[in-house]
Formats: C-alpha cells, structure tokens, sequence
C-alpha cells in the first residue's frame, strides 16, 4: 500500500505533500471546503471577492488509510492515492472521487462521413474543450439516485444529469436547444442531491471548461479545464436551501434592487431609432390602461453605434426627452457594448488609444474585430483603470437621466471570428490572456458598471448583462439573451431561470415573446402569464420580426396582458419582500419546487412548474394549443388563486386553463402583501398596506424602505409582522428606522376584512 503523504498545516489550510503535485484543503467555514492544487496559475478570483474564511474548528486525523478532515458539517477524506470524498455529518456520501474505468464517449466519425455529414449542412455539436498539456479531469461518482442542478444559463432541462455543457461565453444564433453546450454566461456552480442528500460544487477557474454530467456515463460526472488551477469548492448544508446560502456566501448576492425595477419593461430593437417611435409606445402603454417602468433603448439611439454617444439627428435634446419621458413615469434603460468604434475623431476611441485600454494582438498592436459599429476595439476589463474609465464613461448616460443600463455583447461575442486565445488581455495589472479573461470579461464590465451608476446616481445600480462568470450577481441582474419565438423557449424559461436562481442570480429574466423569429398571439399570451414572476419582466424582440407589443394582436390579446401586467403589479411588494430575504440569505425568487420541497421525490426533475418564494406555486401553459394541464403539488395544502377551491398536496390535479388563465395555487395559511393598483411603481412611499389572507391562520413578515437608494443599510427601513389567528389580526412593527411607516394596514381575510391603524404614540396598531 502506498504511504499516505505528509502533511503541513497552517491556520486552516492543511497542505498534503503528493509526490507529483501538493493538493491543499483550506476550511473556510463549517460548510464550505476548498480544494486547490497550484497549477502554475496565478491572480485572484473574480467570482470571490474578500475574505470569506471565518474562524472554524476542524480536525484531521490520520486513519491508517486515510486522512480524515471534519468539521461541523462535513467531513473529507484524503487517501495515498489523492481521492477526495465527502460525507455529511451522518456518513452519508455526498461527493466521492471515481474509482472505476473510465468509458470514454466515442462520438468519432472518420473524416470521409463528417464531410457527408457536413455536406448536408449538419453540423455535430461537441464540446470544443480539448484535452492539451496543462488539461485536467476531477471525475466524481454518479449515484443510480442523484440529481444534479444549477450551472447558470445552460440550455435544457432542470436536472442536468445525463447532458454535458461547456463554460466559455459565447453568442450563439443557433435556436437555444437542449444540445446546445453553452450560450452566454459561464457559472460553474453544480448543486447535487445524492440519495436525497445536498451538496455544492464550485469550480472557480475562469479558463474554457466542460461538465459532463453524466453523459459519458452513468456511473460519473466530470469536470475538466483546458487551464487553470484545480481550484474547487465543496459546500455544503443541511438542505439545497442551504447550500445555495452558502455558495452565495462565497459568491456574493444579488442586492436589493430599486422598486420600480420589478416593473414591467417594453422594448425592441429598432424603437430608440426615432424619438416618435419611443413617444408612441409610451402613449399606447398608457392609452391602453398598461402599467409599465421602463422603455430600452437598443443600439439605434446611438450616433453609428458608437457607444457613450446619442445620436443627435434623431434626438432633438435627448436628456429633454428622457426627463419627458420621465415625467410620464417611463425610465429609459440604454444599451452600452463593449466594443469601441475604431475611429480617430471618436473620443472614446482617441482616449481609449491615448491611455492603452485596448486589448492587444501578442505584437502589442491594439486588437480590432468587427461588432455593430465595424471595426472596434475592446476594453481591456480586467484591468482596474480600464473598469475605472469605464465606469466614469456612464455619466453621459447619467447625466442625461437614465434609470438603468443594459450591457451587451460582453462575452465579447465579434463578428469576424473568436478573439484568439493569446491576444493579450490583464488579468488586474498583469498581462494575461483572452484565454484566462475571456469568461469573466462580461463579468468586469458589469462590475465597473455597476460602480459607476452607484458614484454617480447614488440609487441602487439597474444593471442587466448577458454574459456573466459567478459572482456577476453582485453587480447586475442578467437575461437569458436572443431565445426565439417558439413553444420550446417558453418551455426552457422555467428551468433555465430556475438554475439560474440555485446559481445565485435571483434576478432574472426571459424576452417575453421571444427575440428573433416571429410570435403569434397565442404565445405571447402565455409567455406574459408564464413570465409574471419572473423578476425581470420584459418584452423584447429583434428588429425584423412581427411586432409583440401588447396590443400588436388586438383582443384578446391585449386584455389578457394587462390582466397579467396588473397582477403582477399587485405581487411587486411581495417580490420586493423575496428580494429583501435573498440580499441577506441568498435564496432565489423564482425557484424550482426541489428548492422548497428537495424529499418530495415528484419534484427533483419538474420542468414545467416553479414556486415563487416558498408558497406561491406557478404551473403556466408552456404547450400550444393547450387549455388545460396537470399540476403537481407538494405536501400542504393548497388554494386556487382564483376560485379559492383548496386542494390537498402529494397529488396531481387536472386544471381547466383557457387561453386567459394561468393557473396559480397558494400554500394555505399564506398571507400576502397586496400592492395598489398602479400604472408605475410609486416614486413616493405607500402610506398604507394591504395583505391577503389565504386561510384563517398565517404570519408574515413585510419589509419597507424608500425602494431606491442604500439608507436602509443605515437602518432606514421597517418590518412589519402581521398575523392572523383564527381570523383575529395582529401587526407588529419589529424595525422601525423608515418614516413614514403605514397608517394603516388592512388584511383581507376569506370572509371580512381588518383594517388596524397605526397609533404613533405606542408604535404599534388597533383596530
Ligand atoms: C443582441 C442582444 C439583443 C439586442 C441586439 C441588438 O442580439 O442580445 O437583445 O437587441 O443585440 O443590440
């Protein structure tokens, strides 16, 4: 038997000295364990940002067989032969090194029969990570029970397992399919449930990976880089809810976001090209009773597509007209890409020159590619005078009265060609390559957005990115890029959104109807119904395609959305609640019901439901030509939205769904804030509150602030606890720190309603 390797510790970090490599365990906290081998790699991480290791007890002992390190929560084994394996705290195993052959995947055709293939037009989708010298494998055990979540953006299905993807950023056109390996964001985080077990793993390496979750076999998954340090994060944590708190822990959260930003959000591509264009929409928002946040701006504002510019032909006094539109209650989110029209009488181009921001070829010459203004430049993101500049950059938007900005393109996706790997790229201030920085060059630009809007707005950033790296949560919230107009892309919406949520990205969402290609009204009405949780709601498609707007169809298209878009309105304090639980616990909005209910064995793979917090519980029509579906609900009981019929959980039911219906249960015992019928969320607070019992016994806990700027980190802010016993109200206010606090609260139980008034002398409320 060969020896077990000695060992060194410091602090808590324990290196294990393996004749080839060292592999090193560092406990960063009872849950979270890292395990890193040094690969010649250096440079932090972008995904972790500050000290994460809090003071934690561990122990290792040496078994004879095995080194054995343990703390509260997990406990890891190292072996002479380098396995890594990982059981809770009750044994059971949760991540576990394989031991057996490997079966490799023959997807080899010859030459001669690739051509025949190709010829065809076909082309055969495979991963493009190829193994090379510094490649390497951590080949996991695949249990017959055990599903695996999270990944970020992928395409498909919720659990992963049997699908391999790639994490390298790219802006594909292809239909968004389930054989898709990767699309725009790289967000190496996997959450497992083994034998019903939780666990997480992040993989923190920015370099072109792959995962392969058990495809290749049913007895494994794996992960594999090109590059890199062996640089993984095993978390753990009683349930998948608390693995998600942790990996957020790590990771970062999304931050509360301002209020008006769960609004509903009109845009095309093509719109901003005339001031009138943008007027009409607004005015038929408006006209047709639709309540609505936002309008963006896509690249035809600009002056040739060169960003940081407004393109005064088509705008007689832009900022003039962003204040109107302002007035109307109707931010403008602009577009911003990363790539920099190469022209010298540009300034951005000129100073980006002058101060050597620009990526460069290995001969040091400034690295042009082709995007919408032609031949551009590229920022180079990863150094902290570029994220700077950038970040100043946004005052002209700033200046003119934006409510937000939507970056694009940032995975850098180019036009002629990927960049290639050794065009020179800083990782910080020290030269690297597009091979390393590739991944998180959408993240760096998001960050140094995020930065500037917060310098200088002063209210909590509205960034949205398309390519993202973990931790871009942070700074931004995302959507899932150009999907297209076709059935299954309302489908994928569920899963995808919802992995994205295990992921860490709680604020999501999907261009409602669908980008390229061209809707019909029956999938418009059912994306609206579909999407209406999602936090992130906006209409978006490209320039081209039939128009989506809500009243494109006529009736009665047109009544369903504003039906849905006036729900959705009444639900924003509750999402706005959810948001104020994930900035401080990580747990996504849109989630998937494994979240909530990870032992009901019914749920570890359903795709075509999702919950919303922990008891609003969504089943949407995702099928054409559908007019009624079955729903699964879980343990609990539950109560139709809207006919108040209550059910009991751990059964399917049949729900009758026409075309203006989506079907929507409530836990029983549910109590939700209620927000006023708007046409915009309020810049002013609400003075008064209502909640909605749904059954005669329930608490709730309702958190208020100014919605919009970050007091309430100084304690602006009130909690409320409301509760209903056998029908008798109560509220409490638990935090009191943000004036003014609601005069009166009402809630709307089955059969009467309460309303308490706020006594100011005594703090506290009476009928
Ligand atoms: C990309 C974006 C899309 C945008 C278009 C034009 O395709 O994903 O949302 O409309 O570029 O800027």
């Amino acid at each position: 038997m060969t020896a077990l390797p000695t060992y060194e510790q410091k602090d808590q970090t324990v290196t294990f000295h393996y004749p080839d490599h060292d592999l090193q365990l560092t406990v960063l906290t009872p849950a979270i364990v890292r395990v890193f081998e040094y690969r010649g790699n250096n440079g932090a991480s972008y995904a972790i940002e500050g000290n994460k290791q809090t003071a934690t007890d561990f122990k290792l002992t040496d078994t004879g067989d095995h080194y054995e390190l343990t703390t509260s929560a997990l406990t890891i084994d190292l072996d002479a032969e380098r396995h890594v394996d990982v059981y809770d705290t009750n044994g059971n195993a949760l991540v576990t090194d394989f031991r057996g052959e490997r079966t490799l995947l023959d997807k080899g055709v010859d030459k001669v029969h690739q051509r025949l293939v190709e010829a065809e037009g076909h082309s055969v989708t495979k991963s493009t990570v190829k193994a090379n010298a510094s490649y390497y494998e951590v080949v996991k055990t695949l249990a017959p029970d055990e599903h695996l979540y999270g990944l970020g953006d992928k395409t498909g299905y919720l659990d992963k397992r049997g699908f391999e993807y790639d994490n390298w950023n790219v802006d594909n056109p292809s239909p968004q399919l389930e054989i898709l390996p990767n699309i725009y964001k790289s967000i190496p985080v996997m959450l497992g449930l083994k034998n019903g077990h939780p666990y997480g793993l992040f993989f923190d390496n920015t370099y072109k990976s792959h995962f392969d979750m058990g495809k290749e076999s049913d007895h494994y998954y794996f992960y594999s880089a090109v590059d890199g340090n062996l640089d993984y994060y095993i978390i753990g944590g009683q349930s998948l809810k608390d693995v998600v708190t942790n990996y957020t822990y790590l990771t970062g959260r999304t931050p509360l976001p301002q209020k008006w930003t769960l609004g509903y959000q009109q845009s095309r591509w093509g719109y901003s090209a005339s001031e009138d264009e943008v007027q009409e929409i607004a005015d038929n928002m408006k006209k047709n009773d639709l309540p609505c946040d936002a309008i963006h701006f896509d690249v035809d504002y600009m002056r040739g597509y060169r960003v940081f510019t407004w393109d005064k032909a088509k705008y007689a006094d832009p900022k003039k007209f962003v204040s109107s539109l302002k007035g109307q209650g109707i931010k403008v989110i602009p577009i911003i890409d990363p790539g920099v029209k190469q022209d010298p009488d540009y300034d951005k181009y000129a100073e980006g020159i002058k101060n050597n921001y620009f990526v460069k070829t290995p001969a040091g010459k400034v690295y042009i590619n082709k995007v919408w203004p032609g031949d551009s430049a590229f920022p180079d993101f990863g150094r902290p005078d570029v994220r700077k500049w950038w970040a100043n950059n946004n005052k002209f938007l700033t200046d003119m009265g934006v409510g937000g900005v939507w970056i694009d393109m940032n995975e850098p996706a180019t036009f002629e060609g990927e960049i290639p790997d050794d065009v020179v790229f800083n990782d910080q201030d020290t030269p690297s390559t597009h091979k390393k920085m590739h991944n998180v060059y959408g993240h760096n630009m998001a960050k140094a957005t995020y930065t500037g809007l917060k310098a200088q707005q002063g209210k909590r950033p509205y960034v949205i990115t398309r390519a993202a790296y973990a931790g871009t949560q942070k700074y931004s919230t995302v959507w899932t890029g150009d999907n297209r107009s076709m059935w299954p892309h309302i489908q994928m919406m569920i899963p995808q959104l919802c992995n994205l949520g295990l992921s860490g990205f709680s604020f999501v969402g999907t261009d409602i109807g669908g980008f390229a290609s061209d809707t019909s009204a029956e999938l418009l009405t059912r994306w609206i119904e579909a999407a209406i949780f999602s936090p992130l709601l906006r209409n978006h498609a490209a320039m081209g395609t039939r128009h989506q707007e809500p009243w494109s169809f006529g009736e009665p298209t047109l009544s369903i959305y504003r039906k849905y878009l006036k729900l959705r309105y009444r639900f924003i304090p509750y999402l706005y609640d959810l948001f104020a639980q994930e900035s401080t616990n990580g747990l996504p909005v849109m989630r998937p019901l494994v979240l909530n209910y990870p032992e009901d064995t019914r749920v570890r793979d359903l795709d075509d439901e999702f919950m919303v917090g922990d008891n609003v519980l969504v089943a949407p029509i995702v099928q054409k030509s559908k007019l009624n579906r079955t729903v699964y609900l879980p343990a609990g009981n539950w109560i139709d939205f809207w006919n108040n019929r209550e059910y009991p959980g751990n059964q399917d039911i049949l729900v009758d769904a026409p075309l203006d219906k989506l079907p929507l249960f409530i836990k029983k015992d549910t109590l939700l804030p209620w927000g006023q019928e708007v046409s915009h969320v309020a810049e002013t607070p609400d003075t008064t509150m209502t909640f909605k019992a749904f059954g005669q016994n329930a608490s709730y806990e309702h958190y208020q602030d100014n919605g919009s700027d970050f007091n309430y980190e100084d304690g602006e802010f009130n909690r409320y606890l409301v509760t209903v016993k056998d029908g008798d109200v109560n509220v409490t206010l638990t935090h009191s720190g943000f004036k003014p606090v609601y005069q009166t609260i009402t809630v709307d139980l089955p059969a009467k309603s309460v309303t308490l008034t706020y006594d100011a002398a005594n703090q506290s409320y009476r009928a």
